[in-house]
């Protein structure tokens, strides 16, 4: 493949956890990127009644799904599977069963067209949509906080990641949702505690703040997530406002830890770039929906001199799009598709190898 070639079209596939997802995105000169179509099939429906992922669930919805949802995303790019330049696939981390099932298609596809295959990192992908919304440029501090990840990476360039700090027990996103099936507010979660908390009151419940006062950027929410098991037991039974003011207690608790954790991360990229004009910090995955979130985010960054960006929320969840735009990034650094046709699939895959490995761990995968 020519590696400078500046005009380029890849298909992207996404199957890792419960959204099955194949979008077009192009590349063309020196414009903007461009996505010509990002579908996303969310598995909900399938997995409400279950509060939770289930991965078998989940696994055969993929296989039954991607193929219509791959030809959809090439007929509304209006380009042929003969004008892709590249196939681009989620290979970890995540479901092994979802991650088969798209790795399989792509590599069919792939070995049918002789196009080359690049297995990216569904964590590469969250890393760098920033990229593909707008203006972000290298170096940014990124937090990525979903139903499967917690964790602050210094993107310093493609393929070029700092893990800073994660969550040593739960994702953040795992944490709105329990919360949510012990208040029986619904699956997902996140959006019905933040809806509730709107309507609480400060104050009537006392949560902790994990990890307050420790150096670092780790996190711990699992502590807090019994914290509010034991509140609602004891306050039991919970009226329609107790509810609402434990959702509130939560979501202070929650903002709060991220402002302290945040902002040891920003303290520490503004020593390494005191110089850096422009910094930003970058908030992705389906957690950074959540207003009073991006409001705290905001205001830590301001205090350190930088500014956050968040991609619009259709490009912060799970999306295909953002998988081709990572294929993208890595052939105009002129990086190799690596295992291509050998590629396997990754349960477990650290975005930066040479951290340590992390502690926690849980049914959804890897959530650092
Ligand atoms: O990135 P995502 O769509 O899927 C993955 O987990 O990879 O993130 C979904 C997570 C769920 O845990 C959901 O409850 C949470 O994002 N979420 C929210 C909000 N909207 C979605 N959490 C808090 N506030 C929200 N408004
Ligand atoms: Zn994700």
């Amino acid at each position: 493949m020519d590696m400078t070639h500046v005009d380029l079209q890849v298909l992207g596939i996404e199957s890792s956890c419960d959204e099955t997802s194949a979008a077009v995105v192009r590349l063309h000169g020196y414009g903007p990127p461009e996505i010509l179509s990002n579908i996303v099939f969310s598995q909900i429906d399938e997995h409400s009644a279950f509060g939770g992922v289930v991965p078998e669930i989940a696994a055969r919805a993929h296989t039954e799904r991607l193929d219509g949802i791959i030809k959809s995303a090439l007929d509304e790019s209006g380009l042929g599977l003969a004008a892709m330049d590249a196939v681009a696939v989620t290979s970890g981390p995540g479901l092994v069963g979802g991650l088969i099932a798209g790795l399989m298609t792509a590599k069919a596809i792939a070995a049918a067209t002789g196009k080359p295959l690049f297995a990216i990192n569904h964590l590469e992908g969250h890393a760098l949509s920033p990229r593909l919304a707008g203006k972000a440029e290298f170096p940014y501090v990124l937090l990525l906080v979903s139903g499967g990840h917690t964790q602050i990476v210094v993107v310093k360039g493609v393929g070029d990641y700092e893990r800073w700090g994660s969550t040593l027990d739960d994702a953040l996103g795992e944490a709105f949702d329990k919360t949510a099936k012990l208040l029986a507010l619904g699956y997902p979660g996140g959006p019905q505690v933040e809806i509730m908390a709107a309507d609480g009151v400060s104050g009537c419940f006392n949560l902790p703040r994990p990890l307050r006062g420790e150096p670092g950027c780790d996190f711990s929410f699992s502590g807090l997530k019994t914290a509010v098991r034991q509140n609602a037991e004891a306050a039991a039974p919970l009226s329609q406002q107790d509810v609402a003011n434990l959702c509130r207690a939560f979501q202070e608790a929650v903002t709060e830890t991220l402002a302290e954790r945040v902002g040891n991360a920003l303290g520490r990229f503004r020593d390494d770039y005191p110089d850096l004009a422009n910094a930003a910090l970058v908030v992705a995955g389906g957690v950074a929906a959540n207003a009073a979130i991006r409001g705290t985010l905001k205001d830590v960054a301001e205090h350190h001199s930088m500014h956050l960006i968040a991609p619009p929320p259709e490009l912060c969840s799970d999306n295909a799009a953002m998988i081709a735009w990572a294929a993208i990034e890595r052939i105009r650094s002129g990086i190799e598709p690596g295992d291509g046709l050998a590629a396997a699939p990754r349960a477990r895959w650290p975005l930066d190898e040479q951290a340590a490995p992390m502690l926690g761990s849980g049914k959804r995968g890897a959530k650092a």
